[in-house]
């Protein structure tokens, strides 16, 4: 069972050496305040209990008053662009179709015929109306009946209330969320302070160029809690830690719903030592998955200049041309260190000009013990040119590798490594005898604020 631990200053650890804002210093362009801020709150060091990950009744629980009431990223709006496009979109037992039911409009219908409940869309597509495949009830793009076969035998039914019952649909970046909750909060201020942060990169421009999923064997929060921390670097990626200070990450919490962590890249680990701005450069251009160049072939580092320095103008130069923008603006950080975002519960995003990367997971239908992992990149496209088109998501088999989805690059094998880990965590807590976590105090801050507003959620 879950203990309290003795009092200790968690609030107060963090690695000695150069951390991130002393990085900012060394900046040759003006800092945005969003990178100054550094913030993470104390929320104490007691163990969790393992039930919050494997237990059917907190599955439930999650079910009942956390999902209902969440804002959650359903889709992208390029996914859906032409009007009665749709998507389907589910958590647990729920279904809605996401539509555009007009050029500018989305909304969101839950997926269920209000005749005999079957459901009305089986998958995405492209729809003139809704139509039941079982009876043929119809309904229009607005979600209003048209009508159903052998009228004369649903006297008793008034069009009004037949009308579909609707999802609320905010939409922030060019991703279109839904929310079960027709009283909730708008979708801006549930960011907060997300799009803020955001306002150098025009998200709603990119496209999603990447989309892989499979399902992992693990709780949905294994999963997400994988992303949330880089303190398993020394451990599980041990390739990257040439050019990744891991142990110098920045983590900040912004109010209920929003985190963040900053590892700096194109520096050395903490954990390691003597590895020369030479060895920096060359492995971080050949090993990180998210560097505009995948080979150090023919890269030499100029007398005097950083590998820091030398990455951030090389990829800096490699999404001009992708996005047709002047980024002499850009910092170091922003080209290449791995700042990323989540926004509870369960989506998260990577700041950036060109190629940001975005993680989902999902329950997987009523299982507490597996999840649906999303993988997307989101690209720019030169000014002035017409929008690619959303890529089809790549489904993997369960037994498939992430290195098997080719479009993946060098994140594939990055992605196998955590996937080693999320499902053995599961099995692990399953096995747990002494049937709790304890956590990091700073590192594993943010797993540590997903499950505070988790609790918000289920003691409501
Ligand atoms: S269940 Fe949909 S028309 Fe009958
Ligand atoms: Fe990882």
């Amino acid at each position: 069972m879950a203990k309290t631990n003795n009092p200790q200053q968690g609030g107060n650890a963090r690695c000695p050496g150069t951390s991130f804002q002393d990085l900012l210093d060394l900046e040759e362009v003006e800092v945005p305040l969003y990178l100054r801020e550094n913030s993470c709150d104390d929320m104490g060091d007691d163990d969790l209990d393992v039930a919050r990950w494997v237990s059917r009744e907190y599955h439930d629980l999650e079910a009942k008053k956390l999902w209902p009431k969440v804002w959650q990223m359903a889709c992208r709006e390029e996914d859906i662009p032409e009007v009665g496009d749709n998507h389907v979109y589910e958590v647990v037992n729920e279904s809605v179709i996401i539509t555009r039911s007009s050029e500018n409009e989305i909304k969101g219908f839950i997926n269920s015929c209000l005749h005999r409940g079957r459901l009305l869309r089986d998958e995405d597509g492209h729809v003139k109306e809704f139509k039941c495949p079982f009876h043929g009830a119809t309904w229009d793009l607005d979600g209003e009946f048209k009508g159903i076969p052998c009228k004369w035998d649903f006297k008793h039914l008034d069009d009004k209330d037949m009308r579909l019952p609707q999802v609320k649909v905010g939409t922030w970046g060019g991703f279109v969320f839904i929310n079960f909750d027709l009283d909730a909060e708008p979708l801006e201020e549930y960011l907060a302070p997300m799009p803020d942060h955001f306002s150098r990169f025009p998200l709603h421009e990119y496209y999603k160029g990447i989309h892989v999923q499979r399902v992992v064997q693990c709780n949905w929060k294994v999963g997400a809690e994988a992303f949330m921390e880089s303190f398993h670097t020394v451990e599980t990626h041990r390739q990257i830690m040439t050019f990744t200070g891991d142990a110098n990450s920045q983590y900040d919490t912004f109010g209920d719903n929003v985190s963040r962590s900053v590892t700096p890249m194109g520096t050395p680990s903490p954990h390691l030592s003597g590895i020369s701005e030479e060895d920096v450069m060359k492995d971080i251009l050949e090993l990180s998955g998210r560097m505009a160049l995948s080979t150090a072939d023919g890269q030499l580092l100029p007398e005097g200049v950083t590998a820091r320095k030398y990455v951030a103008d090389t990829n800096r130069e490699i999404f001009e041309e992708a996005s047709g923008e002047d980024l002499s603006h850009a910092t170091m950080a922003e080209l290449e260190d791995a700042i990323l975002y989540s926004a509870f519960p369960n989506f998260q995003i990577w700041v950036g000009f060109h190629g940001n990367i975005v993680y989902r997971f999902l329950p997987n239908g009523d299982d507490p013990n597996s999840c649906i992992f999303d993988i997307m990149l989101l690209f720019r496209h030169p000014k002035g040119t017409k929008r690619p088109a959303a890529v089809p998501v790549h489904k993997l088999n369960p037994d498939q590798s992430f290195s098997e989805a080719e479009e993946l690059g060098a994140l594939g094998p990055v992605f196998d490594q955590d996937d080693s880990n999320m499902p053995a965590v599961q099995r692990g807590m399953l096995a747990s005898k002494k049937g709790a976590v304890s956590l990091a105090s700073y590192q594993e801050s943010r797993i540590r604020h997903l499950h505070k507003t988790i609790d918000k959620y289920l003691k409501a």
